[in-house]
C-alpha cells in the first residue's frame, strides 16, 4: 500500500503547479513561480509567497516563471520548483521515490519533453511517465477516452491553448497555440495604457481578467449573473506624471482589449474541425467541446464560441483542475 500511495500525478503548467497523489487527490495547487536572492544564490520563496512578490522585488531578488508557453525556460529553477513541490506533497513518505505521472503540451519537441522527464526524475521521480495535457484534461473532464468515440477538448492555460481531437485512447487531430491567458494579460494592460496613459501591473491585468474578462455581452444579460460585477477600479502610474492614479475600468473595455485574442483562439479550434475526419465531426457534433484550463473561466466564452461554431459548449467543473485530475487518475492505473 505504502508503494501505491505513492504515485502521483504533476500538472506543471506555465501559471500553476498542481500535484494529485494516489487516493488523496490534488494537494498541492501553487503559481510556477520561484524568487530568488541574486545575492546567495538561494531559494526566497516559491509559489504563492513568490507569485506575491512579482514586480515588487527589490534588485536583489528576482520573482521567475520557470516555464513559458507551457515548456520548460529555466531548467534549474524548474527542478527546484518541482522538487519543492513533490516533497511538499508527499510530506512524510519523502524517503520512498514515487512514480510520476506528468504532463507536457501535444507537440513539444523531443529536447522539450526530456527536460521534463529530467526534471522529474532529479526531482526524485523513480519511474517517469509522460501524458500529453489535452489528453490528461479530457480523463480530468471525465470523458471516456477509450470509447470509440471523438471527443474534443480545448485546455486554455496560461502560455498554451490545447486543442485536440480524441478517440480510442490517442489524440486524432491536435494544435497548440502560443496564445492563453498570458496573452490576454498583456491585452489588458496594453488596452489601459493605450487608452488612460496608464501603465499597470501585470498582477493587476491578471485582476481585472478575473474580474471582468468576458467574450460577449450576453452573459451579463442572463438573470442569474445579475449580480455579477461589471466594473472595478484599479490604480497604476500615470504615464506622463509618473503618479498613482486610479480609474474605473468596465466589462465592455476588458472585452474590447481581449476579444482579437479570443477570435484567434476561436479560430484555432475551427482550424481543429476542418481537419477532423468525418466520423469523429459528427459526434463532436453530438457531444460538443469541452473547456477545461482556466482560460475557460472567461464570462461567456462558451456563448461565444457556440455562435461561433455552431456546436455545444461546455465548461468542464473545476477547468483548473483538469489537468491534474487527469494525471492523478493514469498514475492511479499505474
Ligand atoms: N476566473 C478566471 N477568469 C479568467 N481567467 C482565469 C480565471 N482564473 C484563472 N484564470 C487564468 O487561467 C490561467 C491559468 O490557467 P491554468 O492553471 O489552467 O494554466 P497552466 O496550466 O498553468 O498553463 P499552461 O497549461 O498554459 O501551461 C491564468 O492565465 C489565469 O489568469
Ligand atoms: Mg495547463
Amino acid at each position: 500500500m505504502g508503494f501505491f500511495s505513492n504515485n502521483i500525478g504533476i500538472d506543471l503548467g506555465t501559471s500553476n503547479t498542481l500535484v494529485y497523489v494516489n487516493k488523496k487527490g490534488i494537494v498541492i495547487n501553487e503559481p510556477s513561480v520561484v524568487a530568488i536572492n541574486l545575492n546567495n544564490n538561494e531559494v526566497r520563496a516559491i509559489g504563492k509567497e513568490a507569485k506575491d512578490m512579482l514586480g515588487k522585488t527589490p534588485q536583489s531578488i528576482k520573482a521567475v516563471r520557470p516555464l513559458q508557453d507551457g515548456v520548460i525556460a529555466d531548467f534549474n529553477i524548474t527542478k527546484v520548483l518541482v522538487k519543492y513541490f513533490i516533497s511538499k506533497a508527499l510530506d512524510y513518505k519523502k524517503f520512498v521515490k514515487p512514480n510520476v505521472v506528468i504532463c507536457v503540451p501535444v507537440g513539444v519537441t523531443s529536447i522539450e519533453k526530456k527536460a521534463v522527464l529530467e526534471v522529474a526524475q532529479t526531482a526524485g521521480a523513480k519511474n517517469v511517465k509522460i501524458v500529453e495535457e489535452p489528453m490528461a484534461a479530457a480523463i480530468g473532464a471525465g470523458l471516456d477516452v477509450s470509447a470509440a468515440v471523438g471527443n474534443m477538448v480545448v485546455d486554455i492555460g496560461g502560455g498554451t491553448t490545447e486543442i485536440a481531437v480524441i478517440s480510442l485512447g490517442g489524440i486524432v487531430v491536435s494544435d497548440s497555440l502560443r496564445i492563453a491567458g498570458d496573452s490576454l494579460d498583456i491585452e489588458i494592460s496594453n488596452y489601459i495604457k493605450w487608452k488612460y496613459k496608464l501603465d499597470i501591473g501585470i498582477g493587476t491585468s491578471e485582476k481585472i481578467k478575473h474580474e471582468l474578462g468576458n467574450a460577449c455581452q450576453e452573459f451579463y444579460e442572463l438573470p442569474e449573473n445579475k449580480d455579477v460585477p461589471r466594473t472595478m477600479l484599479i490604480t497604476g502610474r500615470d504615464m506622463v506624471l509618473g503618479l498613482p492614479r486610479t480609474i474605473e475600468v468596465t466589462n465592455e473595455e476588458v472585452r474590447e482589449a481581449i476579444l482579437e485574442t479570443i477570435n484567434n483562439i476561436v479560430s484555432g479550434v475551427k482550424r481543429c474541425l476542418e481537419r477532423t475526419p468525418p466520423e469523429l465531426s459528427s459526434d463532436i457534433f453530438s457531444n460538443g467541446i469541452f473547456l477545461t484550463g482556466g482560460g475557460a473561466l472567461i464570462k461567456g466564452l462558451d456563448i461565444f464560441m457556440e455562435r461561433e461554431t455552431a456546436l455545444k459548449i461546455k465548461v468542464a467543473n473545476n477547468p483548473l483542475e483538469c489537468v491534474a485530475v487527469g494525471a492523478g487518475k493514469v498514475c492511479e492505473e499505474m
